[in-house]
């Protein structure tokens, strides 16, 4: 778990958020060890912006890795606290990830809440709805 907590942490600074001066960064391990970041990237028409997650996840999906392919993702801010995912990017964690993928939640200490990807969104829209 360090070595994610350290990736994430060294993408931190790339984090594109002159807007809300709120850094986040994300770090995704892959099945075969593969780690892939992301950060926010915002933009002056605010609700155009990226979080973390998304962006980390894009990136794979970019690069041809599928859902099955991930397991676990790990996101932290510079704040004491724990980040709490969007709604938007729990949405869309929920069908880019595997139910059962855990979700790592780190404050700057380095301190971590672990949660499961279905548990953070209960009663989902996903694509069985469809
Ligand atoms: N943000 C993330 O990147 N991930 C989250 O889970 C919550 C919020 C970003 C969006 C925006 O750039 C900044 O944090 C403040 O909301």
């Amino acid at each position: 778990m360090k070595d994610l907590y350290t990736e994430a942490k060294n993408v931190l600074p790339n984090s594109y958020s002159r807007y809300s001066n709120f850094k986040v960064a994300a770090a995704i391990r892959m099945k075969n060890d593969a780690i892939i970041t992301g950060v926010n990237v915002e933009n002056a028409s605010y609700g155009l912006s990226n979080c973390a997650e998304r962006s980390a996840l894009f990136s794979l999906y970019s690069l041809g890795f599928r859902k099955d392919d991930i397991k676990e993702i790990l996101i932290t801010t510079e704040q004491d606290d724990f980040i709490s995912p969007c709604g938007a990017c729990r949405q869309v964690m929920r069908e880019l990830m595997p139910d059962d993928a855990q979700v790592h939640l780190a404050n700057n200490k380095g301190e971590i809440k672990t949660i499961l990807n279905k548990d953070l969104l209960p009663f989902a829209f996903t694509e069985d709805d469809l």
